[in-house]
């Protein structure tokens, strides 16, 4: 029988509604299911979406459920977007103890329905809460996966982009570490149609692109009150078609680490392949002494919160 392939979004907020939007609208899948706790917001938010089937012309069906899990059954792959956004003022730090016992209920009522599918997480703080759906559900490491790097990497390429007055189809880039401040993009392995970012760019102007990629979440939240979802929407979205697909994408993605880089046992942004089985391989670029202090520091902040996390015991 041939497989329909079916992605379940959980968390109709600005992100999951955002992601399920591209899903469908990029026939990424043949349905997309968007489930919340919120009274009859997944279905409408789905409805709506499907409303723009003729209009966009896809036929990918958008589904919604009030905390009905049977509907989600069968899933390739399962989106985890419920949680409270950022507010100006809270880092995603603040948000681990409500964020952790949302991530942790969604993952236990998602796998007796999906057994098979490969999880990835949204919620923030990120790399933590990617840690605890890994704990929760026992699964093997590469079924677990964060998205960060995509959309870390997406904004230092759009303002690589502006600043060079170039296509951002052009610029690929590698970026690693946690999501939030002490992550590490790499101008050394950033290029521009594969010519060196350094040979198009003076060391200050990329320098204050890096400080500002650092940041872009919080640049977004300023000007918003809340966290952004276009990019991250699109972002998670992108993950999810290399895994439907297939497509063996490179990504920095969130993932386990087991000895990669000298670090093990916890869940940091470093570049994958991202495929049917979900993390396929983590590749081990050669970082230079600098690249691999700020990698380490970056993971120290990440194993910070994660043994908060820990002994907060969700
Ligand atoms: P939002 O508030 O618009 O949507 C969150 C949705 O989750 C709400 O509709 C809420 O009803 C739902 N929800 C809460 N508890 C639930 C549960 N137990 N089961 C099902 N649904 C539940 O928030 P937004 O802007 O969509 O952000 C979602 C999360 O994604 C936040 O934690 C945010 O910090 C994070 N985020 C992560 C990014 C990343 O790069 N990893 C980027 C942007 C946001
Ligand atoms: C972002 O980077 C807040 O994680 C969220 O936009």
């Amino acid at each position: 029988m041939i497989h329909r392939t079916k992605v379940t979004v959980v968390g109709a907020g600005n992100v999951g509604a955002t992601c399920a939007d591209v899903l469908a609208t990029r026939e990424v899948c043949n349905e997309v299911v968007l489930l919340d706790i919120k009274d009859g917001f997944a279905e409408g938010k789905a409805l709506d979406i499907w409303e723009t089937s003729p209009v966009n012309s896809y036929d990918t069906r958008t589904v919604g459920s009030t905390n009905d899990y049977s509907k989600t059954a069968g899933s390739d792959v399962v989106v985890i977007t419920s949680g409270l956004p950022r507010k100006p003022g809270m880092s995603r730090d603040d948000l681990i103890a409500t964020n952790a016992g949302i991530v942790k209920s969604v993952t236990e009522q998602i796998l007796p329905h999906s057994p098979e599918a490969i999880i990835v997480i949204v919620s923030n703080p990120l790399d933590v809460m990617t840690y605890q759906a890994w704990k929760t559900a026992g699964l093997p490491d590469h079924r677990v996966v964060g998205m960060a790097g995509v959309l870390d990497t997406a904004r230092y390429r759009a303002f690589l982009a502006e600043a060079l007055d170039v296509s951002p189809k052009d610029i690929q880039a590698v970026l690693m570490g946690g999501h939030g401040d002490t992550m590490v993009p790499l101008p050394r392995y950033t290029t521009v149609g594969g010519i060196p970012v350094t040979e198009m760019i003076d060391s200050e102007a990329l320098d204050a692109i890096v400080q500002r990629t650092k940041k872009g979440g919080g640049e977004i939240v300023q000007l918003l009150g809340t966290s952004a979802w276009y990019a991250p929407g699109a972002a998670a979205a992108q993950m999810v078609e290399a895994i439907v697909k297939d497509q063996k994408r490179i990504f920095p993605c969130c993932a386990r680490l087991t000895g990669q880089y000298g670090l093990s046992d916890l869940y940091l942004g470093v570049p994958v392949k991202l495929g049917s089985k979900g993390v396929e391989e983590i590749i081990e670029l050669q970082l230079n002494g600098d690249e691999m202090a700020l990698l380490h520091e970056s993971a120290k902040a990440v194993k910070e919160v994660a043994e908060v996390l820990d002994a907060m015991a969700v």
